[in-house]
């Protein structure tokens, strides 16, 4: 079997290994996942141990998401634009190439499982660290009408609104704190890990009606913090994380495999684990 591993700290809890044995399972590919956790201090040595022994390919999880970006030799056009990488693999003239498949993963699960038209839609992204840079430039080339960046430090807002919104210069990208977004969108992406601490970006209510799609990049067993205020508000279409979870793995497996996995079944089957 060909090996790949999924590489973080802490580690235990990764849904990767799982998934990606779901996905071996059903396109009948070759492949072992299994789960390292790296030292803090030593992320590149690792990544060199899991090459040199025929590892094929790693994905790379917090805290070591920036440093697979730097320790690349060749960096995806999407990986450059993102500032991190989750997927790493080797070339054909062996250099080590670092790309981000979480963009196009919240993307699909948002158009293509959920059926939510980004093209033409207000959007309101909450948050402006790795994890909403990571999928600005994918939102943004789905063509919405508009977005906003709201994060409780304003200034790395307009640091992210300025560097996408030159890279599309058709769509207005503003930025501003969250007591200071005005008027309702119809998609709302919470990509602050507010909800880890059980805090909600204190925007305001009305940004939420009955027509407004909330996405939070988090998956947790219940429904999340920030997602139950959502619903509190009146809002119905209400998702979590896990698709686009299950999706930037499907994204990783292509790009190492070549082959398309079923992500639905397989989020279905996550679902019951
Ligand atoms: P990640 O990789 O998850 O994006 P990060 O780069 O540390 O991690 O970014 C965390 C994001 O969540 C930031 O937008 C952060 O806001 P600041 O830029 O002001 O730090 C936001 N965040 C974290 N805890 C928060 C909280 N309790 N309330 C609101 N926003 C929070």
């Amino acid at each position: 079997n060909d090996l790949y591993a999924v590489v973080g700290h802490p580690i235990s809890h990764s849904k990767s290994p799982r998934i990606h044995s779901l996905f071996a399972r059903q396109t009948g590919e070759p492949v072992e996942y299994t789960a390292i956790q790296a030292p803090l201090d030593d992320f590149t040595g690792t990544v060199h141990e899991f090459f040199n022994r025929g590892g094929k390919g790693l994905n790379v999880t917090v805290p070591f998401k920036e440093q697979a970006w730097t320790l690349a030799d060749r960096r995806t056009p999407r990986a450059e634009l993102a500032g991190a990488a989750n997927t790493l693999f080797r070339d054909q003239e062996d250099r080590l190439v670092a790309d981000n498949t979480d963009g196009i993963g919240l993307v699909r699960d948002l158009r293509d499982n959920q059926g939510v038209a980004i093209a033409g839609a207000r959007v309101l992204v909450l948050g402006a660290g790795g994890a909403v840079r990571g999928v600005l430039g994918p939102l943004l080339e789905e063509q919405p009408a508009s977005l906003v960046i709201a994060n409780r430090t304003p200034a790395r807002a307009e640091a992210l609104a300025r560097l996408f919104g030159r890279h599309h210069s058709n769509i207005p990208v503003t930025a501003c704190g969250f007591e200071q977004v005005t008027g309702s969108f119809d998609l709302v992406i919470n990509g602050t890990s507010a909800s880890l601490q059980g805090d909600l970006p204190p925007v305001p209510a009305a940004v939420v009606t009955a027509d407004t799609v909330i996405y939070d990049m988090m998956y947790s067993l219940q429904t999340t913090t920030f997602n139950q205020w959502a619903l509190d508000q009146g809002a119905v279409r209400v998702f979590d994380g896990l698709g686009m979870l299950v999706e930037q793995a499907a994204e990783a497996f292509r790009v190492w495999r070549g082959v398309q996995p079923d992500t639905p079944a397989v989020v279905d089957e996550l679902r019951t684990d």
